[in-house]
């Protein structure tokens, strides 16, 4: 059977940006360090007046096509995932389409289009669904387009809204693909939840510290069951794990919990015994609170020890740059960890072909999902042509003031009408609801 996975990807960033500890956290009577410290993000990317989901997922998708030399004819698939879509019947796969085909010979008229929703995990459903579409030999020779596009915003004033963000990210799926291929195994944790969610509303109602605990629950039970086809995992295995991003802070808890469960009967678990014992094991406590509130004291220990301090620099901290300097981009923000991580091997030179990743998304409503991914030989020349840094440094930053019209624009509830801060350079811009998009 062929290899299949991800063969490119790019970003597009809303081109506005602004800045957490210096001009929002003031306003809000916070501690910058709040931001800078306790949930790791340092900036956020805000779409101009004239972007929109549509816009960022056309323009991140014309850059992969252009790059990898594309035509729709070698694309049979465009999945669009995102939690900020303005249209319930038509998808926004339709609309990127349209964009596309503007600036192409040919059309995507025999490509399966649609769209995906599970919160913030659709954006890995989607490269799940293509994977399968592959795999089951229905792609004639065609690559897939995934495009996880979303504008993160939270009502003014809710706890979320220190953690916006807005951007796409295209993937190019196919066989033989020249960036990490996909595991066939794949853990699972899905639990019916209602901490965050926006029943006929743009903006979420979210319980935040409820939804922190959900992540952690649903992902160590994605753990479990991907260990239970995958065989038991062991932080060597991985040269990097990439969460699922709301703010680096919910990683740092999540690689906690993950470091914790990898470690258990392992030469780890030996070597800190000297220092911090042995962990807690649920049959010797009488009840699952006791027994959860040891756990608690022992993970607060270990995460001061030498090991885990140095595994956690090595294996998380790279997959954060991104995501401290954007936001969260809800569908895409595992993917811009992943991404990170490789821009962060590829800085230090190392040679990362036949590596694994342990790759974790998460999606409020709540799912987990747990895979491996094995990078390919060719994956610096992918990462290489990806214009990260220089997209993030070109975004015009906002004021405050300039930040609550922005707020304002992209409310569906609202019709304002503000100047554009930044000037469109050849890319596709929105022109309307429901209406065609331009390129400017
Ligand atoms: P909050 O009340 O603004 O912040 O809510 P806080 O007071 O809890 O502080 C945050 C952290 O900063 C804490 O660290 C503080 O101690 C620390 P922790 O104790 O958790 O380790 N802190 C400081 N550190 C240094 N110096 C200081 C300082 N002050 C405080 N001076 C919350 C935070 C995350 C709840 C809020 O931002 C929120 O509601 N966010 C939205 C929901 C969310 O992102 N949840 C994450 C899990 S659910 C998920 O990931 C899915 C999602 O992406 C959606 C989807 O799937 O579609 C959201």
């Amino acid at each position: 059977m062929t290899s299949v996975g991800i063969d490119a990807m790019e970003i597009w960033t809303g081109k506005l940006v602004l800045d957490l500890p210096n001009t929002f956290a003031p306003v809000k009577g916070e501690d910058p360090e709040k931001y800078t410290k306790g949930l790791g993000l340092h900036t956020s990317s805000f779409p101009d007046v004239y972007e929109d989901i549509v816009t960022m997922g056309a323009n991140a998708a014309k850059q992969l096509m252009d790059r990898k030399g594309l035509t729709p004819a070698d694309i049979g698939r465009i999945d669009v995932a995102t939690e900020s879509a303005f249209d319930n019947s038509k998808p926004v796969s339709t609309y990127i389409a349209g964009c596309l085909e503007q600036v192409y010979d040919g059309d995507f008229r025999h490509a399966n289009k649609g769209e995906r929703k599970f919160a913030c995990i659709a954006g890995t459903q989607s490269l799940d669904d293509a994977y399968n579409w592959i795999k089951a030999g229905r792609n004639r020779g065609r690559a897939a387009l995934v495009i996880a596009t979303d504008t993160a915003l939270y009502e003014r004033g809710d706890p979320g809204e220190a953690t916006q963000g807005a951007g796409a990210v295209a993937m190019l799926i196919d066989e033989d693909p020249d960036l990490v291929e996909l595991s066939t195994e794949q853990g699972y944790g899905s639990m019916d939840e209602t901490d965050f969610l926006k029943p006929n509303q743009q903006f979420p109602s979210v319980d935040g510290k409820r939804s922190m605990q959900v992540y952690l629950a649903r992902m160590r039970e994605a753990l479990e069951d991907y260990e239970s086809v995958a065989g038991r995992t062991h932080p060597d295995l991985f040269e990097y794990i990439p969460f699922h991003t709301p703010f680096p802070g919910m990683v740092r808890k999540a690689a906690l919990l993950g470091f914790r469960h990898m470690t258990r009967d392992t030469d780890i678990e030996d070597d800190l015994e000297a220092e911090i014992g042995r962990q807690p094991r649920e049959e010797d406590f009488e009840t699952w609170d006791d027994y959860e509130e040891a756990i608690r004291g022992y993970m607060d220990e270990l995460k001061t020890t030498e090991q885990y301090r140095e595994w956690y620099g090595r294996v998380i901290e790279p997959t954060l740059d991104i995501s401290s300097r954007v936001g969260n981009w809800y569908t895409g923000s595992v993917h811009i960890a992943r991404l990170s991580a490789l821009i962060a091997a590829a800085d230090e030179g190392k040679d990362m072909t036949g590596k694994s990743l342990l790759v974790g998304s998460y999606g409020s409503g709540a799912q987990a999902e747990i895979h491996a991914e094995t990078v390919q030989e060719t994956w610096l020349d992918e990462i290489e042509a990806v214009d990260v840094d220089d997209q993030l440094a070109a975004r015009t930053e906002i004021s405050f003031d300039d930040y609550e019209l922005i707020h304002d624009v992209h409310n569906h509830e609202k019709e304002i009408e503000v100047e554009e801060f930044t000037q469109p350079e050849a890319e596709f811009v929105f022109t309307g609801w429901g209406r065609m998009n331009e390129r400017r």
